[in-house]
Formats: structure tokens, sequence, C-alpha cells
């Protein structure tokens, strides 16, 4: 890229608004097009989405740039951990990365109230998603707050050999490495 235009992409960054907001059912087809749009990510069924969008809102995070959908989270508290945000999956408009929008959308997640009592986050990446593992140890450094993984989800008991084995990240507690060096 030119200079020039190298300039006037930045300027038009500048000036763009981001906007985070709750999903509502209406989301669903955009965000599974999304997704559909965002490899390595497993596509899911429109239904899906639309459930995610209609039942997960108060955890799920849609982010907008100039009011176009650019970014998405799924996320919920995880059934019988109520101090546990599990986020399912994380998508950036390819146009839109590199700007911050990922972390963006977790620290928007886990500020909410239904997050008053979480303190950690999981998720499970494979081996091979730089991308990924890089934003959720930003999301950890951002948190103060100690990330831990192992083998989980494996290729030959959870997958019948055909997807990589997923590892569970666990973030938390949120603050614990401040607190551990004061
Ligand atoms: C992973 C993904 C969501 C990141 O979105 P993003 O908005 O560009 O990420 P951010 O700008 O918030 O970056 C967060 C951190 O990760 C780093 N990062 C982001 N993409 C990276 C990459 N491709 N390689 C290395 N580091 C990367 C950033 O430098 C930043 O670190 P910093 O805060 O220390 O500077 C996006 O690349 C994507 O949608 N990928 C395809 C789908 C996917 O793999 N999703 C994740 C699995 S659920």
């Amino acid at each position: 890229m030119q200079i020039d235009q190298l300039r006037s992409a930045m300027r038009e960054r500048a000036a763009s608004k981001l906007t985070f907001r709750s999903p509502q059912a209406e989301d669903g087809s955009d965000i599974w097009q999304l997704i559909r749009d965002c490899g390595p990510l497993d596509d899911n069924s429109m239904y899906c989405n639309l459930l995610q969008c209609d039942h997960f809102a108060d955890t799920c995070v849609v982010a907008e740039i100039d009011g176009e959908i650019a970014g998405w989270i799924s996320a919920y508290i995880l059934p019988g951990e109520p101090d546990t945000l599990f986020v399912w999956q994380v998508a950036v408009a390819e146009k839109a990365r590199g700007r911050g929008v990922a972390k963006k959308m977790l620290q928007d997640i886990v500020s909410r109230d239904c997050c008053a009592d979480v303190t950690k986050l999981k998720t499970t990446i494979t081996k091979d998603n730089e991308a990924s593992w890089a934003l959720f140890r930003a999301f950890a450094d951002r948190m103060d707050a100690p990330l831990d993984h192992e083998a989980h989800y494996t290729r030959e008991d959870h997958f019948d050999g055909d997807h990589a084995t997923e590892h569970m990240v666990t973030i938390g507690d949120f603050g614990a490495r401040k607190s551990a060096a004061a």
C-alpha cells in the first residue's frame, strides 16, 4: 500500500464509529453470515445463531462500525458455575481486524450487570489458532488474571478424529495477578 493510501485508510478508521450492543433475534441471520465468512470458525445452523441472539442476548455482543455489524461474540454463564463466563465463538470481519474490536467486545460483556459475579472466563482454542491465543492472552493481561490451559475436547475422544483437539483456556480470577503482586 502507498503511504497516501495508508494515511487515508487511517483517517477513515479514526472517523468511523465503533459501538457495542446486545444482539436481538433479527440479528441471527447476519451473525450466521459473519461466522461463515470468518474461517476457521465452525459454521452453525442459522437457527443456532438465532437462539443465541434471542436467549443468550445478555451474555453475547454485537460490534457495529458505522451501524454495520463487524463483530460478534457468543458466550454464556456456565451451568452450575455462576462465576464463569464461557466464550463460544469470536468473529471479527476481516476489514475490522487489528483495531481492538475483539478485546473490547470481551470487556463489554464482562462489564455488564449480568456478569457482576463473574470472576473467570473459559474458552477452548485449537493449538494452531494464533490470533485467538493472542486475543485471550491480551485479555488476561488486561484483566490482571492468570491464564491456564490444557487439552480438553480431544481429536480422538470427542471428534471421531475429524477436528483438532480443543484446549480449555481458563482466565481468572480477574485481578488476581495485581493482588498477588501487592
Ligand atoms: C481472532 C479475531 C477474533 C481477533 O479479532 P481482532 O479484533 O482483530 O483482535 P484485537 O484487535 O482485539 O486483538 C487482540 C489482541 O490479539 C492480537 N492479535 C489479533 N490478531 C492477531 C493475529 N492474527 N496474530 C497475532 N496476534 C493477533 C492483537 O495484537 C491484540 O494484542 P494486544 O492487545 O497485545 O495488542 C479475528 O482475527 C477473527 O475473527 N479471526 C477468525 C475467527 C477466529 O479465529 N476466532 C477466534 C476463535 S473463537
